[in-house]
C-alpha cells in the first residue's frame, strides 16, 4: 500500500459547501443537471462535493459515463450505493442483497422471459389497458392532471404483463395501496439513511411483508393448479394440458442457475417487487413528458397519426377511429414514434444520477478517487450538451434522423449475456438507460409499453398544454428533482377533447 500511496495523486476539486451539514444537498437536489453543469463550468467535469456527510464524485461527459458505468467491481459497486434505499424495499437475496454474480443471472432471468413472443402477447393487452382507461374519462376536459394517470395505466399494464393475471385482478383490492406505501419508503434520503422513524417506513415494511406473502400465495397456487393438471394427464394422456402461464413470474420460479440451484420462493417474491419498482415510475414518468412535448406539438401528433394510418393500412389518410387494431409487429415500423421517445427520454431521463461506491482507489484523469467516495455519473447533462446536441433545451425529434455521435446503439437492440453487458462501450452522451453490468433489462418492454400507450392516446385525443386561468397562457410542465425518479410538478395538466367520431355521446 505504500506504493500506491506514494502514486497517489490529488484529489479531484472540492464543491464548496453552502450549509455545513447538508452539504450541497439543498441546491443539487433541488436543480441536479443545472447546478451539476455549473459545477463542471468551474470545476472541470471531475469533481467532488458533501452531501450529508458523504463524499460524491462526479465524472460527468461521455468519458466520465464510460468510466463510471464500466468500473470493474474491485474498485466500485452498484450495492454499496444502493443497498441502503432497496433492500428494505425489495427485500433479501436479489439485486443488491446479493454478489454481482448473482444479479447478473437474476437479470438474464428476467431477459430471457422477455422474449419476442412475450411481447406479442403483450401488445394487445397494454392496448386494451389503455382503452379501458381512456373510454373511462369524460370526452373532454379542460384540466386533466396527466402524471396519476399515466402512474395508474402502468401499474395495470406492468402488472399485467410481468406479475402475471392474479396480480392485476388484485389491483383494486390491495396492491395499488401496497405499491404506494412501499414507494412512500423508496426516497432519496435513504441512499444514505437506512431506516428512519418516520411513519412511512412501519408502513414501508408492512407493506413489504404482505406483498411478498401476496406473490408466495401466488407461487402455491400456481404449483397446485401444475401439480394437478399434471395428475389429470397422467391419469388421462388424451388431455391436452393448457400451456403454463407466459410472464416473468413463471420464469423466474423455473429458472436455475449456473450451479444447478433455484431461486427460493422469497427471492422470486422479492424479485417481482424489485421488478416493480424499477418498471413504474420510470415508465409512467417517461409516458406522461412524451405527451406533454407532444401537447406542444402538434404538427409531430399529425405526423405520428399518419405514420400509423401508413403503416397499418398502407394510406396515410385513413381517419384514426378506422385504424386496425395496433400489433406488436406495427409498432416495430413506428420509426418517427421510436424518436419522438428517444428525444423525450434525452430531456426526461427519468433517473439523472447513478452511483456507485468505491471500494478501492481510483485513478481518473489525473485525480485519485479514494475509497469510500460515491462515484456518480449523470447523463441527463451530456444529454443537454450543446455541443452533441444543438440547441439542448429544444424537443426535436428530427435530430435522431441522422445517427448522431451522441448515440450508443438503438434503442431494443441491446443484447444480454454475463459477457455482452460487461464489455458495452458507454462512452456516449445519450445513456438514460445506463450502460455496462447495470443497465436496464426493461428497455425493450417499457419502449413497447410507452409505444402502445402513445399510439393509443394520439387516435383517441386531441391535447394542448392546461391553460393557466391568470395569464391566459400554456405553460409547459415542469420538472420535480426532488423524488427519487424526475416526475412532472404536481398538477402538470393536459386540456383534451376525444376525437369527434369516437365520442361516447
Ligand atoms: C437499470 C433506466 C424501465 C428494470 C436501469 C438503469 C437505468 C434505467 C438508467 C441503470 C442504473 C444504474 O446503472 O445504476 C430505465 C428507464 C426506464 C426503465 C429510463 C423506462 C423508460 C425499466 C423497467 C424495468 C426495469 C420497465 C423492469 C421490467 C431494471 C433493472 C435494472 C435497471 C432490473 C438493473 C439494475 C442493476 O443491474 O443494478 N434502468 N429503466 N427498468 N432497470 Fe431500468
Amino acid at each position: 500500500s505504500s506504493a500506491a500511496s506514494k502514486s497517489r495523486k490529488p484529489l479531484p476539486p472540492h464543491v464548496p459547501h453552502s450549509v455545513p451539514l447538508l452539504g450541497n444537498a439543498v441546491p443539487y437536489g433541488v436543480q441536479p443537471v443545472s447546478y451539476l453543469r455549473q459545477c463542471m463550468d468551474k470545476f472541470g467535469d471531475c469533481f467532488t462535493f458533501t452531501m450529508m456527510g458523504r463524499k460524491m464524485t462526479f465524472c460527468l461527459d461521455p468519458d466520465g459515463n464510460h468510466f463510471v458505468f464500466n468500473v470493474k467491481l474491485a474498485n466500485a459497486t452498484a450495492e454499496g450505493a444502493y443497498d441502503k434505499l432497496t433492500v428494505p424495499v425489495f427485500g433479501t437475496e436479489v439485486v443488491y442483497d446479493v454478489p454481482n454474480s448473482v444479479l447478473m443471472e437474476q437479470k438474464k432471468f428476467v431477459k430471457d422471459a422477455l422474449t419476442t413472443s412475450a411481447f406479442k402477447a403483450y401488445v394487445p393487452i397494454i392496448v386494451d389497458e389503455a382503452r379501458a382507461l381512456f373510454a373511462a374519462w369524460p370526452d373532454s376536459n379542460e384540466s386533466l392532471e396527466l402524471f396519476p394517470e399515466m402512474a395508474e395505466l402502468t401499474i395495470r399494464t406492468a402488472s399485467h404483463c410481468l406479475m402475471g393475471k392474479e396480480i392485476r385482478d388484485q389491483l383494486h383490492s390491495n396492491v395499488a395501496k401496497l405499491y404506494h406505501d412501499l414507494d412512500a419508503g423508496f426516497k432519496p434520503i435513504n441512499v444514505f439513511f437506512r431506516w428512519l422513524p418516520l411513519p412511512s417506513y412501519f408502513a414501508r415494511d408492512r407493506a413489504h411483508k404482505i406483498m411478498t406473502q401476496t406473490f408466495l400465495d401466488i407461487l402455491a397456487n400456481r404449483r397446485t393448479a401444475a401439480a394437478s393438471i399434471a395428475a389429470a394427464v397422467a391419469a388421462d394422456p388424451s388431455i391436452s394440458a393448457p400451456p403454463p402461464p407466459q410472464d416473468v413470474l413463471q420464469s423466474l420460479m423455473d429458472a436455475v442457475y449456473r450451479d444447478g440451484s433455484k431461486m427460493s420462493d422469497e427471492a422470486v417474491a422479492h424479485m417481482m417487487i424489485a421488478l416493480l419498482m424499477a418498471g413504474q415510475h420510470t415508465s409512467s414518468t417517461s409516458t406522461s413528458w412524451i405527451i406533454f412535448e407532444l401537447a406542444r406539438d402538434p404538427a409531430t401528433v399529425a405526423a405520428l397519426l399518419r405514420e400509423q394510418a401508413e403503416v397499418l393500412t398502407g394510406d396515410p389518410n385513413t381517419p384514426p377511429h378506422l385504424l386496425p387494431e395496433l400489433t406488436y409487429d406495427a409498432l416495430r415500423k413506428f420509426t418517427l414514434l421510436d424518436r419522438v421517445m428517444k428525444e423525450s427520454l434525452r430531456l426526461h431521463s427519468p433517473i439523472h444520477t447513478v452511483m456507485r461506491l468505491v471500494i478501492q482507489d481510483l485513478e481518473y484523469k489525473g485525480y485519485t478517487i479514494p475509497a469510500g467516495h460515491f462515484l456518480c455519473a449523470s447523463p441527463s447533462v451530456s444529454q443537454y450538451d450543446p455541443a452533441k446536441f444543438p440547441n439542448p433545451e429544444k424537443f426535436d425529434p428530427s435530430r435522431w434522423e441522422t445517427p448522431t455521435a451522441g448515440e450508443d446503439g438503438i434503442v431494443g437492440e441491446w443484447n444480454i449475456n454475463g459477457v455482452d453487458i460487461a464489455q458495452k462501450a458507454a462512452r456516449s452522451s445519450y445513456l438514460p438507460f445506463g450502460a455496462g453490468r447495470h443497465r436496464c433489462i426493461g428497455e425493450f418492454f417499457a419502449h413497447k409499453q410507452i409505444g402502445a400507450i402513445i399510439s393509443m392516446f394520439v387516435r383517441e385525443f386531441e391535447f394542448e398544454m392546461k391553460r393557466d386561468s391568470k395569464t391566459g397562457e400554456r405553460p409547459k410542465a415542469e420538472p420535480d428533482f426532488t423524488s427519487l425518479i424526475v416526475m412532472p410538478v404536481k398538477g402538470s395538466s393536459i386540456e383534451y377533447r376525444r376525437r369527434e367520431a369516437l365520442r361516447k355521446a
